[in-house]
């Protein structure tokens, strides 16, 4: 078992250390030789199809979803089409409106999850086009919809997704751009340069587990208490509902993640002396608007940890307790440096708890029944 685990500890911290590789992997052969431009030669619509669609619905599970998340705002920025999200067990219940022009996006590690499954057939029979973006060929999922991106994450062993999400975000940054292409509306200098700052994330990364020794610490600390918050906004809100995600389900801590100006409708009245909170802070237009969200909580006694971009460490580091700098990279790639410190802190809580971290309790890997 240990020879499977390459050495780690557990599947899960081996899987977080295979992200650059999962980058690369999934970046692979779909970007042209002279890096200018987006390749998804297994898309089989035409451009006159891509300029039809008028919505996106983006489904899926726990973390897929997560990744859909960040996958709206990366197309809609990106392409100009309306994107809206929802969970896969809500979305196939609630008769969606699906025309036609609506493309559903489905999201699934596995490919096998019910819901998913479930709300894909669902949107096929109301007559949409489904693209599935999958980590595992064949599987059901992958079968049923109409386009396939695969994520080449490689298997995913540990319950708690970490290298598949960030596979994801990828795929969500090559279809955004490829979208962006066909339909005109960032100029090719802007893809450029998107795909330049994406050639780079591999290596970000590495330079950030470099220093997961600073977040163990971290986590050791956190594992103490019973209740923290995860703030941001953007996507950096996006970032922290996968971040609380990922705490809850292996170190078993309650956490809540929250669009950092929401706080102030009821969820402050949470904050009290020495409550963690870890805030994202890599949106330079938001950046301002966050700070002054620390405040907030810094006001009523919370220890705040802030995940920044290098640059502004500075200005951050007097409104915060902790700081841990993530490299400068565009707004919307932060979401794939941004989340490995999360994935590090969840990991070594869980291990501080003594928690079994790759089969955390009431978990399945693959939820295949309802
Ligand atoms: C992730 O850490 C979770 N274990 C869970 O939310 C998972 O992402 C979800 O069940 C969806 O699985 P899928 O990607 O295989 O469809």
């Amino acid at each position: 078992v240990t020879a499977e685990k390459a050495g780690f500890d557990h599947f899960m911290l081996k899987e977080i250390y295979e992200q650059p590789k999962a980058y690369r992997d999934t970046m692979m052969g779909r970007i042209s030789d002279d890096g200018r431009s987006v390749e998804l030669n297994e898309i089989g619509m035409t451009a006159d199809e891509i300029r039809a669609i008028r919505k996106i619905h983006i489904v899926a599970c726990g973390t897929a979803m997560h990744a859909g998340l960040v996958g709206k705002t990366v197309i809609e920025s990106l392409a100009r089409i309306p994107v809206e999200t929802d969970v896969a067990s809500e979305y196939r219940y609630r008769s969606p409106i699906i025309t036609p022009d609506t493309l559903v996006i489905v999201v699934s590690q596995s490919g096998e999850t019910a819901d998913t499954l479930a709300a894909l057939r669902e949107a096929k029979r109301c007559g949409a086009r489904v693209l599935a973006i999958t980590n595992v060929v064949g599987s059901s999922v992958s079968r049923e919809a109409d386009d396939v991106i695969i994520t080449q994450a490689g298997p995913e062993i540990a319950v708690a997704s970490t290298k598949a999400y960030t596979s994801q975000l990828i795929a969500f940054y090559l279809l955004g751009l490829f979208f962006a292409e066909t339909l005109g509306t960032k100029d090719s200098e802007f893809i450029a340069e998107v795909v330049e700052q994406m050639h780079k994330l591999p290596e970000q990364v590495e330079s950030i587990l470099e220093k997961a020794t600073v977040l163990k610490q971290v986590a050791n600390s956190l594992s103490k208490h019973n209740n923290l918050f995860f703030i941001g906004r953007g996507v950096d809100f996006a970032v922290a509902q996968e971040g609380s995600l990922k705490l809850k389900e292996i170190s078993y801590i309650h956490s809540e993640a929250y669009a950092a100006g929401e706080l102030k409708h009821g969820t402050l009245a949470l904050i009290e002396e020495g409550i963690p909170v870890i805030s994202l802070i890599t949106q330079e237009d938001l950046y301002e608007k966050t700070l002054s969200n620390i405040k907030e909580v810094k006001a009523r006694g919370a220890h705040v940890l802030g995940v920044v971009n290098e640059g502004f460490e500075e200005e951050v580091a007097k409104s915060v307790d902790e700081l841990f700098a993530i490299p400068k990279t565009l707004p919307l790639l932060a979401p794939a440096l941004s989340v490995v410190p999360l994935q590090l802190i969840a990991y070594y809580a869980s291990l501080a708890r003594g928690n079994d971290v790759d089969k955390p309790r009431n978990l399945a890997k693959s939820v295949t029944v309802e």
